[in-house]
C-alpha cells in the first residue's frame, strides 16, 4: 500500500518509523512518502495561509500550495488514489472504515492547520477523483497530523502481513460491534486481585462463554448504543436475573 502525506510538519511522521509500522515499512508492506507543503509556497516566507474571505478569526490555508503539492502526488500515482482530508467536519472514522480503506492501493492524506483548508481544494480534487473528509472524533485538534497518524495506524495494521498473527485482529473491540472482554496474564493473583477462575479452568467452551458475556456487559455499561436491540434485551434480562 502506498501512503502519501502532505503537511507543514513532516517531523510528526517520524513516529511511523517505530514499532510494527516501522517494520512494515522496512519490509515494503507500506510505502510512505511525506511531503512538506511549504516546498510548494514560493514567496520569501513560504506562506501557506491567509486571512479568511468574509472576515473572522484565524487563518485559512491557501489553495495554490495545496494544488501544486497534490498535483505532484497524483502525477506519480499508478492507481487512482483516494484523497483523505482529516477534518472535524467529516464523516467519523470507524473500524469498518479502516477495513474498507485497507483495501485501497494508494491513500493520500492532506493535513490541515489553522482554521482549515480553502474549500476550493476539496472541490477541485472531488471533481477530478475521490475525496473524503474524515473526522477521528468530536473534538478539535490543532492539525491533521495526529489524526492522520491514528488513521494510518488503524488502516496499516489491517494490511496483510503487518500484524504477525492475523487472529489477533479478529477478536478486538469494534470488530464484531462489541467492546473486547477484559484480558489477564500471569501471575494468577496480584495484590489481592485474582484472575477469574474460569480463565484458569482449561474449559474452552466456558472461557468462550465468559468472554462473550463480559464483552456484552462491558458494551452495555460503556457504549450501549453499539448493542443490537436483541443484545440489549438479553443483557438487561441477564442483569435483572442476577
Ligand atoms: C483547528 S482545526 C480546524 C477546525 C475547523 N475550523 C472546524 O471548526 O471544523 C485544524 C485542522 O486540524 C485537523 N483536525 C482537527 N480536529 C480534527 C478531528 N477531530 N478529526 C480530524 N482532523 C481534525 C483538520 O485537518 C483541521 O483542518
Amino acid at each position: 500500500m502506498r501512503l502519501d502525506v502532505v503537511t507543514i510538519f513532516p517531523g510528526y511522521f517520524d513516529a511511523l518509523e517505530l514499532s510494527l509500522l516501522g517494520k512494515a515499512k522496512q519490509r515494503g508492506l507500506i510505502d510512505v512518502h511525506v511531503h512538506d507543503l511549504r516546498d510548494h509556497a514560493h514567496d520569501k516566507h513560504r506562506t501557506v495561509d491567509d486571512t479568511p474571505a468574509g472576515g473572522g478569526a484565524g487563518m485559512v490555508m491557501k489553495p495554490e500550495p495545496w494544488g501544486e503539492a497534490l498535483d505532484g502526488v497524483l502525477a506519480e500515482s499508478e492507481a487512482e488514489p483516494l484523497i483523505i482530508f482529516p477534518s472535524p467536519a467529516g464523516e467519523v472514522f470507524t473500524q469498518r472504515m479502516a477495513r474498507e480503506l485497507a483495501e485501497e492501493p494508494h491513500l493520500v492524506f492532506g493535513c490541515g492547520r489553522y482554521e482549515g483548508i480553502d474549500q476550493r481544494v476539496f472541490d477541485e480534487y472531488a471533481a477530478r477523483g475521490r475525496v473524503r473528509l474524515v473526522s477521528i472524533g468530536d473534538y478539535i485538534l490543532n492539525g491533521g497530523e495526529v489524526a492522520t497518524i491514528a488513521m494510518v495506524e488503524a488502516i496499516a495494521r489491517l494490511v496483510p502481513g503487518v500484524v504477525g498473527n492475523p487472529e489477533s485482529l479478529v477478536e478486538e473491540s469494534h470488530e464484531d460491534g462489541l467492546l473486547e472482554y477484559p484480558s489477564y496474564t500471569k501471575p494468577a493473583s496480584w495484590r489481592s486481585h485474582d484472575v477469574p477462575p474460569v480463565l484458569l479452568s482449561g474449559n474452552h467452551a466456558a472461557i468462550a462463554a465468559w468472554r462473550e458475556e463480559q464483552s456484552i456487559e462491558r458494551t452495555r455499561r460503556v457504549r450501549p448504543e453499539l448493542l443490537s436491540r436483541e443484545q440489549r434485551g438479553e443483557s438487561r434480562a441477564r442483569h435483572a436475573a442476577e
